[in-house]
């Protein structure tokens, strides 16, 4: 729109473009007209580590779509959603290297063959991990496997749980009067006796995010109170992020070890610990110590 010098004449000339896009808007060209941008090409002998986002098939980059309907073979993980396998076409090889129930995970050196043995037969391979490739997914081990054996590889980010989890409660990450920082954890290391360095965690002006806690939800509540955060600082825990089994609570350092032994919550699940927490109870149905229903908040 021009700028126009007078600001009443502005004034009007701009509600005059809205009503009359309003006017022509019946015209314009319906969502299932448009054609979405995938035009490129999935290259034989390369694999691609694809990020799977966080369960919910709509927050699936356009890209990631488009390579898991092109790719020869598909290489996936347990986190990824069953949508988003539904997007996998009938004739494509598929590979679940993620752990089954009491089994482990198929070992990193196998997955690393894998990719490496279908990109040798001039497959391309998609690679798709939960979340993000980059964000706690053993991508760095992957990524050398393949340059050890001179596979090409190309990376495409997804929706990390952080980001999905931080959506559906209404929060910001990084909200300028709360946080100046976010740090990602992985809390597979943390524990009451001293582990990890839980004075530099121990900040106000940050937003801490831990991976893979759900057992350690007590060790991080006691670790953070002793190094000085206040017991009723804000912490909350999300479970299957973006999904329609999405579950929550919302506490206080003090109390969510008992809030969550008294409402247990599933596996994946998600810590995020800081002052942005608090905005949670500004959004309509979250209370401090519901446990909320996907319905609710993401819907
Ligand atoms: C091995 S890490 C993988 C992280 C993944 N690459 C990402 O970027 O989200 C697995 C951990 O991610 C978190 N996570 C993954 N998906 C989640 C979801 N939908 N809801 C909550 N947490 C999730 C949990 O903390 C889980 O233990």
């Amino acid at each position: 729109m021009p700028a126009l010098s007078n600001p009443l004449l502005q004034k009007w000339f701009n509600a005059f473009m809205r009503l009359s896009q309003r006017a022509l808007s019946p015209l314009a060209r319906h969502a299932s007209d448009v054609q979405l941008p995938l035009r490129g090409k999935c290259r034989a002998g390369q694999v691609y580590l694809v990020g799977a986002g966080s369960g919910d098939v709509e927050l699936l980059t356009l890209k990631a779509a488009r390579l898991l309907m092109q790719a020869d073979a598909v290489v996936y993980d347990r986190l990824v959603g069953d949508e988003v396998l539904a997007l996998i076409p009938r004739g494509t090889e598929r590979y679940y290297v993620g752990k089954a129930r009491g089994h482990h995970s198929v070992p990193q050196a196998e997955i690393g063959a894998l990719m490496v043995k279908l990109a040798g037969e001039g497959k391309s391979v998609v690679r798709l991990k939960g979340g993000d490739p980059a964000v706690f997914a053993r991508m760095g081990e992957e990524l050398d496997a393949l340059a050890n054996a001179q596979v090409p590889a190309a990376i495409v980010p997804g929706i990390t749980a952080a980001s999905a989890a931080a959506a559906c409660m209404g929060i910001p990450l990084t909200d300028r009067g709360h946080a100046q920082q976010l740090r990602f954890v992985t809390a597979q290391l943390c524990r009451e006796d001293g582990t990890p360095d839980w004075s530099s965690l121990a900040r106000k002006d940050e937003t801490l995010v831990f991976y893979m806690g759900l057992s350690k939800v007590s060790a991080i509540c006691h670790g953070l109170r002793q190094a000085g955060l206040p017991d009723e600082w804000p912490i909350m825990l999300v479970a299957n992020a973006s999904q329609p089994e999405q579950q929550s609570l919302v506490g206080s350092l003090a109390d969510m070890p008992e809030q969550l032994a008294a409402n247990p919550l599933p596996s994946p699940c998600l810590i995020v610990v800081g002052s942005v927490v608090q905005r949670v109870a500004t959004t309509p149905a979250a209370t401090t110590t519901d446990v909320l229903s996907a319905q609710a908040m993401y819907r």
